[in-house]
């Protein structure tokens, strides 16, 4: 099938139907790794797909022109799930001329060492293939520090990579075929487990764009904008400000049942209060699920029992995370049970939590 955002642009990437960890991250619905031919009197690919998928996306090419007729690759990201077909590519092709940001060139010749030359190019630079008009734009930590986009000027297409992705497996390519209700909570776990630390670049690579005009988005994952740009654009602008709705999380998890109890009474009473909330059990939760629940939650209360002096296992685990992805300006409180002596499972998740960016409203031991 051949899947053409605007005339002379093809998706020609590759559907993971099975995947369910992405590098930890569960991805209930699988994911694509999307690359795009742009075909004017030159041609560009722009990104290639996990190496696995290489002959699925070589066969979409296929479908379209032969191969032999691209004259650019365009790496828009280092990571391997859109560069790891690089040397393949390269190898079928050795002719191609492999264009990236500043920041991937090292990183790409690291990963794929010093044979493969690369061109740099930088936010402004162009590449004029004939009837198509290429722009390049870095948008630094969105998510790695080289990553950039992809603007076809006659197009009005733009490229972004990681931004604006979502984990979906589907048959349908355009956000109109699925839905906004469907893509959306997928687009929010994507922006909270992989983008949510970097809210600040995200609205500087917003305004960026702010002036250019866009009929079609297509990510590097899951399915291309080009009905609801305005909603993902403004909802992305919501998330990157840390805009949060009055509900809370109550996250536990517990040994013989002290710590369960106080989790539901604390559930209660933050019903009582008339806040919507939602209770998870972390040895029986996903950790990425609970996190695309706190992207848009003002509030979590996080629990654990003192174990040999410290957190318990998967209590801990969930905090490691959380304190990476920072969901700054979220209110929080603590709360556990311990056995003997003093209880230090509390304080190992206030400090956690405060390094997260969270003010620590409570601490509650018994
Ligand atoms: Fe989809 Fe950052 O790779």
């Amino acid at each position: 099938m051949k899947v053409e955002l605007k005339k002379g642009i093809y998706w020609v990437g590759a559907i993971d139907w099975t995947i369910r960890d992405f590098h930890g991250y569960s991805t209930h619905k699988g994911s694509t790794y999307n690359a795009y031919l742009i075909v004017g009197e030159k041609v560009a690919l722009v990104d290639t797909v996990k190496a696995p998928f290489f002959e699925e996306m070589m066969g979409r090419i296929s479908e379209i022109m032969p191969p032999e007729r691209i004259d650019y690759l365009i790496a828009n990201h280092v990571e391997m799930d859109h560069s790891g077909s690089l040397p393949l590519f390269k190898k079928a092709l050795p002719k191609v001329e492999v264009l990236c940001s500043p920041r991937a060139k090292g990183e790409l010749s690291l990963h794929y060492g010093d044979a493969i030359p690369f061109k740099v190019v930088k936010t402004g630079d162009i590449l004029d293939l004939g009837g198509k008009t290429l722009t390049f734009v870095e948008i630094p930590m969105v998510h790695w520090p080289d990553s950039m986009a992809t603007y076809v000027k006659e197009d009005k297409t733009l490229l972004p990579n990681d931004a604006f992705g979502q984990h979906i497996a589907s048959a349908e390519r355009f956000d109109d075929e699925l839905g906004w209700d469907a893509i959306r909570p997928e687009a929010a776990k994507y922006y909270a487990n992989i983008v949510m630390p970097y809210g600040p670049q995200v609205l500087k690579a917003l305004e960026a764009l702010r002036d250019i005009e866009i009929e079609v988005i297509g990510p590097s994952h899951g399915v291309i904008w080009r009905k609801h740009i305005p909603e993902i654009v403004a909802t992305y602008e919501k998330w990157a400000k840390g805009e949060t709705e009055k509900r809370a999380l109550v996250v536990y998890d517990t040994m013989w049942g002290s710590t369960e109890k106080m989790a539901q009474a604390i559930n209660r009473g933050v019903m009582e209060e008339g806040v919507s909330t939602k209770l998870y059990r972390l040895r029986v939760s996903d950790n990425s699920d609970i996190v695309q629940e706190l992207l848009e939650s003002r509030g979590l209360v996080l629990g654990s029992p003192t174990l040999n002096n410290g957190l318990f296992p998967s209590v801990a685990e969930f905090s490691c995370y959380i304190k990476g992805l920072r969901p700054k300006g979220r209110l929080a409180a603590v709360f556990g049970s311990y056995g003997w002596g003093k209880g230090a499972a509390t304080k190992a998740l206030t400090t956690d939590l405060q390094a997260a960016g969270m003010e620590v409203m409570e601490e509650l031991q018994v």
